[in-house]
């Protein structure tokens, strides 16, 4: 059986770079959930399909053609034989992802396909609903957040860095915390920190202490 180490948090609280990192050193396959519903949003505004109507993007759900392949640490999401790669960060993605999250016919679709990702290996999945939805049975589980100020301050430098965009800490710390807000309060699987997932604030930690910490529990839960 497959082992899964999963992790949910709100945005920009580190879960990518330390899924990655924690992947890596123990031969895991980093799953980022967000990006499939990234490639939702992405691939409905592309077909100009109103993001803001449930039974618009819940019809058009079932269209979108993913396929999924380990690859260099990672499972990685092809749409139409290409990789995605940053078409699916954009500030306008940004601002459409929680709504198409929002809708059940999109979570149960991508729910059954990141379960099915256990065929691959031992996995880390993060998420928003990892922990209570799609692997709430694992021993390993993680709930990872740091200050709407350090998210926002470390989303800001992605964004800059990687040549995405450049708006201002507070432009960004707004649309975090406007994501957040739908994240927390949809009426299907919303992100919310479980009973028994172990909880790591980092505002105030470095990249390796958030690793070394993920690190011995992973160690505890599994031996
Ligand atoms: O982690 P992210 O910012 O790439 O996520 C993009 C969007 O998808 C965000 O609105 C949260 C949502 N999401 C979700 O609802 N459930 C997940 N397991 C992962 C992401």
């Amino acid at each position: 059986m497959s082992k899964v180490i999963a992790i949910d948090g709100p945005s920009g609280a580190g879960k990518s770079s330390v899924s990655r990192i924690v992947g890596g050193r123990l031969g895991y396959l980093h799953v980022d959930s967000g990006a499939l519903y990234r490639i939702m949003t992405w691939q409905a505004l592309a077909r100009g399909v109103d993001t803001d109507s449930p039974d618009a993007v819940a019809a058009f759900a079932p269209q979108v053609e993913i396929e999924c392949r380990p690859e260099a640490g990672a499972i990685r999401f092809y749409v139409g034989g290409e990789l995605p790669g940053d078409r699916i960060r954009t500030p306008e993605i940004n601002a459409h992802a929680s709504h198409v999250a929002s809708v059940k016919a999109v979570r149960d679709r991508i729910t059954s396909l990141l379960q099915g990702l256990v065929r691959f290996g031992d996995l880390v999945v993060e998420g928003r609903d990892i922990t209570t939805a799609v692997f709430p049975d694992s021993p390993a589980r993680f709930y990872l957040t740091a200050s709407a100020e350090a998210r926002a301050r470390r989303r800001r430098k992605e964004e800059v860095e990687k040549g995405i965009a450049d708006q201002s800490e507070d432009a960004v710390k707004a649309s975090l915390l406007a994501r957040d807000a739908i994240d927390s309060t949809r009426k299907y699987a919303p992100l919310r920190k479980a009973d028994g997932v172990y909880e790591i604030d980092s505002s105030d930690m470095t990249l390796d202490e958030v690793v070394e910490a993920v690190l011995a529990k992973v160690h505890e839960a599994f031996g």
